[in-house]
């Protein structure tokens, strides 16, 4: 019955009102919320959607009045926003989110988001972002799940069940849109809004499987990249857009272009105005224009001169359509008016922005264990920028996220620690610049303590869109206010706070102990807190490598080897090949054993799986949960392979002196064969190995 209602829907529009539904504004940015019928008369009421800069129920519901009582067909309005890490209840970034390993966690996160959205009037979400990426100059990087293929499919799929529930049309289900498809992390050096160079291969073997994998998972919607891929633009891109996308994949939802994306095509010197920007859009497979009106604009002209037909606009307006009904928008396009108390922020929700905030923080370092903080600790001194900082910690792309909701670090530890051990606080120093007069009182603050706790990192708007860096080390001033720190002779432990992997080669040897929180939303200073205090057992790794120096860009596990690797001289004559950190490092405070790995037998033939098995053992003396990463590589191929790829992966938890069997089972087709420059998949025969933890097993397919 969708269809025939769309049919029937399309059969009695004029030209304007489709091409109004696909079209883009924003609303809600400036209003006066004592005015809202001004801004409502501004709104076109056959608009196909809005960009709903705003979280207040009453006003869409008056702007989705005028949509449903004023215009000739009644048609609602989609209202769309960019919901990333969380409404008002911010959860850590994306990045932190992977870092968690428990997909199951993050789809909770995003449900909470989706009825937060719902009832604050939004229907649509521009997220997952599954860019995977690989430079961390790139200030995008933070809303990504790092530099896997698999690892972003895995929490993109996670996060689209999140945002659309079983059912696009429950109440409290928004639809998702998979970004930015495709190749945006491959901007040159890090730039945002650069050129990239994909080759086929990469794309079909990197940057298209979490998006196969989210359409898989029912996305509704997808928004092309502002990002060029070789000579010709994501947002012109009939390869991508239509044929990959649309008939190969079978998406029948709808492609929004990203801001200006439409107009762009002109500065990326593929359409000589506006109106050929358009065309080139539209060809290509974008259904809705964000922003920029030029469908609205040239889409008359267009028609008129043979360049559009009437069916092509018909297929595209009834995609836009198609997720309306699905949404249930038709049937209900209002949104339930709660007070605000009952619709954002609840206790059950926040609580689990912290178990998220908990398993994404990574302990990097942990030197003479001085973590946990031992009982004979009678002081703390809490220094740094980021230790009272409330609105940093939220990261970026968080827009109704408050800095008030925020718990700071020093007050989680005032929870965790009570009484017990006096806190010593002191700045130290800002964020950047040159100031260094509140050394002398940080270094105070340390002389009278048993142990340092330096809370550096970057400020939310040092990543994200627009904000890439030329280098990923911290400011000069903060590893300066660490080195004086250091000659006090106190332990130091690092805590940092930031959206990209940095650059620690100089601080890293400074301190004893680092814990990686990431930008962890409102409720990240308990948990770390509990990390401190050992309450909590860290359980995070990384899900992006940190390269050792910034000239070190790109490093990643899942590079292809070197052609001379038995050469001593490495990659540099400077530095040293391996990165600071590796993708999947993270320690615990207890210590696990891997058996050796079971094989259900070393020969499969082609249609055969294979199960391996390996036994964990919690030796030490804390419950913990380890997260076992198994991966696959096939070192002789016709087209070379990456060193190894990450294939599937489990976080359970372990009670002390427990243990627990993980099991992997390998599908052929799924899991040894690669794709070619086309996208077929090629399965050969030959010798493979499976890797988990530090074992490296053989097997052979027939
Ligand atoms: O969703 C975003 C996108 O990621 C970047 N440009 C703007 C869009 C809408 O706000």
């Amino acid at each position: 019955p969708i269809e025939e209602r769309i049919k029937d829907l399309v059969n009695k529009m004029t030209l304007e009102e489709k091409t109004l539904q696909l079209t883009q504004q924003i609303c809600g940015l400036n209003t006066n919320k004592n005015n809202i019928g001004e801004a409502i008369k501004e709104i076109p009421s056959g608009i196909g959607s809005l960009i709903f800069f705003s979280a207040d129920p009453v006003f869409r519901n008056s702007i989705q009045k005028k949509a449903m009582e004023e215009s000739r067909l009644g048609i609602p309005i989609l209202f769309g926003f960019d919901v990333i890490h969380g409404f008002r209840t911010v959860y850590p970034i994306s990045l932190a989110q992977s870092c968690s390993w428990n997909p199951a966690f993050v789809e909770k996160a995003c449900a909470i988001a989706a009825k937060e959205s719902v009832l604050s009037g939004i229907d649509w979400t521009f997220s997952p972002m599954i860019d995977v990426s690989r430079d961390p100059r790139w200030g995008r990087i933070s809303e990504s799940y790092g530099e896997d293929p698999y690892t972003n499919a895995v929490f993109g799929v996670a996060t689209v069940k999140g945002y659309q529930g079983k059912n696009l049309s429950d109440p409290y289900s928004i639809a998702a849109c998979l970004k930015h498809y495709v190749g945006y992390g491959v901007s040159e050096g890090g730039r945002d809004y650069r050129y990239s160079d994909v080759s086929r291969q990469s794309l079909w073997e990197t940057y298209l499987p979490p998006y196969e994998a989210g359409i898989k998972a029912g996305a509704a919607t997808v928004m092309s990249g502002f990002n060029d891929i070789s000579g010709v633009p994501a947002s012109a891109n009939h390869y991508i857009l239509t044929e990959i996308l649309k008939n190969k994949w079978g998406h029948d939802g709808f492609v929004v272009s990203d801001w200006l994306a439409i107009d762009q095509l002109i500065y990326q010197g593929v359409a000589k105005d506006r109106k050929e920007a358009g065309l080139k859009a539209f060809e290509a497979g974008i259904e809705m224009d964000m922003k920029d009106n030029i469908y609205v604009e040239n889409f008359p002209e267009l028609v008129e001169e043979g360049k559009i037909t009437m069916d092509q606009i018909d297929e595209a307006v009834s995609r836009v359509l198609r997720v309306k009904f699905r949404l249930g928008l038709f049937d209900d396009p209002y949104t339930p008016v709660l007070d605000e108390k009952d619709r954002i922020l609840q206790k059950e929700d926040i609580a689990i922005a912290q178990n998220l905030a908990e398993e994404s923080m990574v302990l990097l370092k942990n030197e003479k264990q001085v973590l946990p903080i031992s009982s004979s600790i009678k002081s703390i001194a809490v220094i740094g920028p980021m230790a009272k900082d409330k609105s940093n910690l939220l990261g970026s792309w968080s827009f109704n996220g408050k800095a008030e909701d925020v718990e700071t670090i020093y007050e989680g530890l005032e929870k965790e620690f009570g009484s017990q051990i006096q806190l010593n606080y002191a700045m130290g120093c800002d964020f950047d610049g040159s100031d260094e007069s509140l050394f002398q009182e940080a270094i105070a603050s340390a002389k009278k303590s048993d142990i340092i706790l330096i809370c550096l990192g970057e400020k939310k708007e040092w990543s994200g869109e627009n904000a890439s860096r030329s280098t990923i080390a911290l400011p000069v001033i903060q590893e300066k206010l660490v080195s004086e720190l250091k000659k006090t002779g106190k332990p130091i432990v690092l805590i940092l706070s930031n959206g990209r992997p940095l650059e620690l080669v100089r601080l890293e040897p400074q301190v004893d102990a680092i814990v990686e929180i990431w930008q962890p939303g409102i409720a990240g200073g308990t948990p770390l807190a509990g990390i401190l205090s050992g309450r909590i057992n860290p359980s995070g790794k990384l899900s992006v490598t940190f390269p050792l120096t910034t000239g070190q860009i790109p490093t990643y596990y899942n590079m292809r080897q070197s052609a001379r690797p038995y050469d001593k001289m490495g990659d540099y004559q400077d530095i040293p090949t391996e990165p600071l950190y590796w993708f999947g490092h993270g320690l615990s405070y207890t210590t696990y054993e891997y058996s050796p790995v079971k094989l259900s037998t070393n020969n499969i033939s082609k249609d055969q799986k294979l199960k391996v098995e390996v036994t964990v053992s919690n030796t030490g003396t804390k419950d913990g949960k380890e997260a076992v990463l198994w991966y696959i590589s096939d070192p002789v191929c016709s087209i070379s392979r990456p060193t190894k790829e990450l294939k599937h992966f489990e976080k359970k938890e372990i009670k002390a002196g427990n243990k627990v069997i993980y099991s992997f089972e390998i599908d052929p087709m799924r899991d040894l064969s690669y794709p070619d420059s086309t996208g077929k998949r090629l399965l050969e025969a030959g010798e493979f190995y499976v890797h988990v933890n530090n074992q490296k097993i053989r097997f052979e397919l027939l």
